[in-house]
């Protein structure tokens, strides 16, 4: 449960913002049994994350996983606001475009996740009438759109576009994980994994595509890739960057915790999983994606993982695969494999 998400409903519920209906669209939300407050609006919900998007989906909303281009055209803009900064601006400069003259602007945080800042930054973007409140340690603030400063939304806007990176090796955007470097893990998994990787794999949690493009670069041998993450501008910036592959590739915006069947025979499965959902470190995470890896191999397929080297997915390796080779063991990380055997 987001505490921000808390925080910015209870304005609306209790009439320290004033809520007036009309078009209304809430960016990066996510479900709380309170969202009905908006319910006379004709509302948008906007969320790029899976799980979180299927929790709305659950819950009767139609989600996209888009931030919505029909600029001028909304009343009010609800936003839950990222921690990175330049994520956070980019959304806010996204959600002022999406307003009409005069509309309302209502943003929440978590204090330790920009909570504390968020007045600053809405004022610096030009909203008008700022107020706040601060409780269940998050902030909201709420303000009227008027004459945005222009100059500042296209700054936001364009150093938190999709563009670039690492000398035009990739293409990526803030917000994404690591979004603008070869993360350490992953780099030292290139090292560990054989370059006579064959047949049909998949990368899970495949973030923008570094470790499907160094395979589908270093092993001939590989006929199909899945690439697959819970972050929906991952799994787009994933199919640009691997787009001049001949190999097939299914770029697939899902959630790995969950084994759905779709996956299936696979010969192996790549990953750097993640261990956090939010601010929260989760092992289970990790867990789920082992066995959903367990299940999307053939008999004979393999996993090749890494992972920080406190988190301990042995036992669940043991326990899945019946067996786990550990590969390497340096720098803070450790590289694991497992065979499928029956
Ligand atoms: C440690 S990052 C690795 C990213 C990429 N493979 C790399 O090496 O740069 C883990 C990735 O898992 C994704 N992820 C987090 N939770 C997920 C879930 N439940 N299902 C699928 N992917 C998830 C994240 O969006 C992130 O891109």
């Amino acid at each position: 449960m987001s505490l921000a998400l808390n925080t910015l409903l209870y304005q609306i519920q209790n009439g320290s913002f004033h809520f007036g209906g009309g078009r209304v669209i809430f960016l990066n939300a996510m479900f709380h049994s309170d969202l009905s407050v908006l319910s006379d609006s004709d509302l948008t919900v906007q969320q790029h994350f899976k799980p979180y998007e299927n929790a709305l989906v659950q819950a009767g909303f139609t989600v996209q996983p888009d931030i919505p281009c029909d600029d001028g055209t909304y009343d009010m803009v609800c936003l839950l606001v990222p921690k990175n900064m330049v994520e956070a601006r980019y959304f806010m400069a996204r959600g002022l475009r999406l307003l009409r003259h005069g509309g309302a602007l209502i943003c929440a945080a978590d204090n330790k996740a920009g909570g504390t800042r968020l007045k600053k930054m809405m004022h610096n973007f030009g909203v008008q009438d700022l107020c706040d409140d601060a409780r269940n340690k998050a902030r909201a603030v709420w303000g009227v759109v008027n004459d945005a400063r222009e100059d500042e939304i296209e700054k936001a806007l364009s150093v938190g576009a999709v563009q670039d990176i690492l000398d035009g090796e990739y293409t990526s955007q803030a917000g994404v994980f690591g979004w603008d470097k070869v993360d350490k893990g992953s780099a030292l998994l290139t090292q560990h994994i054989p370059q006579g990787l064959k047949g049909k794999g998949a990368d899970f949690g495949c973030g923008y595509g570094y470790l499907s493009k160094f395979l589908l670069s270093h092993c001939p041998k590989i006929k199909q890739m899945h690439c697959i993450d819970a972050d929906y501008r991952a799994v787009e910036l994933c199919r640009k960057n691997l787009a001049y592959f001949n190999q097939e590739q299914q770029c697939v915006w899902r959630d790995l915790t969950q084994y759905d069947g779709g996956l299936k025979n696979l010969d192996f499965v790549v990953m750097n999983p993640p261990f956090h959902e939010g601010k929260k470190a989760d092992l289970l995470i990790g867990q789920n994606f082992i066995e959903t890896a367990y299940q999307s191999l053939r008999r004979g397929g393999r996993l090749w993982m890494v992972a920080n080297n406190h988190l301990s997915y042995e036992h669940v390796l043991n326990r899945t695969f019946l067996a786990c080779d550990k590969v390497y063991e340096g720098q803070g990380f450790k590289i694991l494999s497992a065979q499928k055997l029956k």
